[in-house]
């Protein structure tokens, strides 16, 4: 007999509203969204817990070189930027125009572009043609999902030894481990497997709950041993 499960979710936005409620609020950051929506461009941005997370990954790593693959509206890249050194660089990889434009008033408006280098088109040509200074400190790959193992390894082979990667939606809300999963989520799923054999004791997953999609993720983190 199946087992019978509380449903969480009431619990699960309690605990989203109460955060927002209580943590403090960014202005530009609460700004990229509400233009985003205006904009008429997917609302489809990490959670503000998650810019949270990985404002803290580039602190606690003293990062100074971000790749970021799908920037959107910016709303990650500023969370990132942010937190980076007046002299740390993000590159960010962005195919539609219409998102990069928005990507690009939100860097203005956060005081952030001249820390920001946006490429706009296909992020697999754009990762040929990049030209890095130095290794890159962690890499964050929040684009089309069926190209994550391309982005992946692109990053392995440029992340200096203690540096990090970043996936985010590792399950796109379950359907990437569900039973039925059709081609695409198997693919999807094999390549979680993939990184979880490879890097072992140097992987973490945080799960999320994005309370607007009602989508429970995770956040996939690897440390390049
Ligand atoms: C989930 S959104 C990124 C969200 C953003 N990282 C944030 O949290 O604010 C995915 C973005 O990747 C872009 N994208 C999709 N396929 C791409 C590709 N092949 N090359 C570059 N960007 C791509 C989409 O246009 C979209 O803006």
């Amino acid at each position: 007999m199946p087992t019978s499960r509380p449903d969480l979710k009431p619990l699960f936005i309690n605990v989203l509203d109460y955060l927002q409620e209580h943590l403090n609020h960014d202005p530009v950051a609460d700004w990229i969204l509400a233009e985003t929506a205006r904009r008429g461009i997917p609302e489809i941005a990490i959670t503000p817990e998650q810019g949270r997370v990985l404002r803290l990954l580039v602190q606690v790593l003293g990062a100074r070189r971000i790749l970021e693959v799908g920037t959107l509206s910016g709303y990650s890249t500023v969370w990132m930027a942010r937190a980076l050194p007046d002299d740390g660089k993000i590159i960010t990889l962005e195919v539609n125009p219409k998102h990069a434009a928005m990507a690009t008033d939100a860097f203005e408006r956060a005081g952030v572009t001249d820390k920001v280098e946006i490429h706009i088109g296909p992020a697999l040509e754009s990762l040929e043609a990049l030209d890095l200074d130095a290794p890159l400190d962690m890499a964050f790959i929040d684009a089309d999902k069926q190209n994550n193992m391309a982005y992946f390894e692109y990053a392995e082979a440029h992340t200096r030894p203690g540096g990090l990667i970043v996936v985010d939606n590792i399950f796109l809300n379950g359907k990437v481990i569900a039973p039925d999963a059709n081609d695409y989520m198997r693919n999807l799923e094999e390549f979680n497997r993939h990184v979880f054999e490879k890097y072992g004791d140097a992987v973490t997953v945080i799960p999320f709950y994005k309370k607007e999609e009602d989508n429970l993720d995770g956040i996939l983190v690897v440390r390049i041993p």
